[in-house]
């Protein structure tokens, strides 16, 4: 049996993709089948296939780090088929064929059954995206992140992560300030429950390591200068999340916040999610933290066939919200 998939290449030191047919033989291996009816794009996906990111560690591999799907076949008890599931990270399009294929094969121990209250799409609107988001703010209320504290800060905002993290934070009650450089994405924003949504030079922060507390705390997808003044400006016991780098990998502060005012920095990584935490995320997905904007963080179904050009509007900011790819078309 053939099917389609995107795969990665390294040919003379390029990296490319292309949309080729498939034997199931040639699927890495795994105790799991599974028919994928959704996969969705995220950074990372557009950073691997057209190689502006380091993130394949083997050649060639079918992209994705999220799929959704039903089991075709299972060699462990865990699994049958006709079992909704999904798998989200786990190496999963970076040292292992990953979900923007019409079938993949994992190991068991990455599967999750569909959580109660989503469908399979809905798990693909959220994707790594929407539960890093969910991974974020879960962690931030450990840490005792309250209402109290004041507004959340979170940039990307009109990303795949911001705008799953303000759904997500104003379901909950949280005031929110959405940092975006898209004006034409504001009313976006805003249909997401945002309580303001601004510009990051119409906040003229300091350039001071400590300055007036304006957040209660930060849930940050780009690095750099704008993090580093973001944490300068957080409430007493504020958590500050770093999930993203779209700006850069650098981040430049001191340690006052940290020392004078008990700011946390929690990081936040979704591969390397621990299998017992993962599971709980997606059942807080389908429950207390689904976001209510869910429809409307979903801008675009697109194809197998069409992931090719959303990979390079996605890296050149030219895409919002959440693209997921209906690879039963
Ligand atoms: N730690 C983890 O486990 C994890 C998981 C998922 C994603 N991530 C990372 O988190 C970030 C966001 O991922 P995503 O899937 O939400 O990506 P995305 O959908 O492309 O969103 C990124 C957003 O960042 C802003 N942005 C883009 N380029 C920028 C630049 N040069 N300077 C400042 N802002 C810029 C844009 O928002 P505005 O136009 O609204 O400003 C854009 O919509 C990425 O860096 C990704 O690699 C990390």
């Amino acid at each position: 049996m053939s099917f389609l998939a995107c795969r990665i290449y390294k040919e003379n030191e390029n990296v490319v993709h292309k949309l080729e047919q498939l034997e199931i033989d040639q699927l890495s291996e795994g105790d799991v089948l599974i028919k994928v009816h959704y996969s969705g794009i995220n950074y990372k996906d557009a950073l691997a296939a057209t190689g502006k990111g380091a993130i394949l560690k083997r050649f060639p591999l079918n992209g994705g780090i999220d799929l959704a799907g039903v089991v075709e076949s299972s060699n462990d008890d865990r699994f049958k088929a006709g079992d909704e599931v999904l798998v989200n990270g786990c190496g999963m399009g970076e040292n292992h064929d990953g979900g923007l294929s019409q079938y993949a094969r994992v190991p068991a121990n990455w599967v999750i059954p569909l959580p109660k209250g989503l469908s399979l799409k809905e798990t693909m609107i959220l994707g790594t995206a929407g539960f890093t988001a969910a991974l974020a703010i879960h962690r931030m209320l450990i840490n005792d992140q309250t209402h109290e504290k004041g507004p959340i800060a979170v940039t990307g905002a009109s990303g795949g992560v911001g705008s799953n993290a303000i759904s997500i934070l104003s379901g909950l009650g949280f005031e929110t300030v959405a940092i975006s450089g898209r004006s034409e994405h504001y009313s976006f924003i805003e249909s997401l429950g945002a309580t303001k949504v601004c510009s990051a030079e119409t906040l003229n922060l300091s350039e001071r390591p400590l300055d007036k507390a304006l957040f209660g705390g930060v849930i940050d997808n780009v690095g750099g200068q704008l993090l580093s003044k973001l944490v300068a400006h957080t409430q007493l016991w504020g958590n500050v999340a770093s999930i993203g780098l779209a700006d850069t990998h650098k981040y430049n502060s001191t340690v006052f916040p940290f020392i004078l005012r008990g700011v946390s920095i929690l990081g936040v990584s979704s591969t390397n999610c621990p299998m017992p935490l993962r599971r709980k995320i997606w059942e807080r997905l389908g429950l207390d933290l689904k976001p209510k904007s869910l429809e409307n963080i979903l801008t675009e179904e697109v194809k197998l066939s069409d992931v090719s050009s959303v990979f390079n509007d996605l890296l050149n900011r030219k895409k919002h919200g959440r693209v997921i790819v209906n690879c039963l078309d």
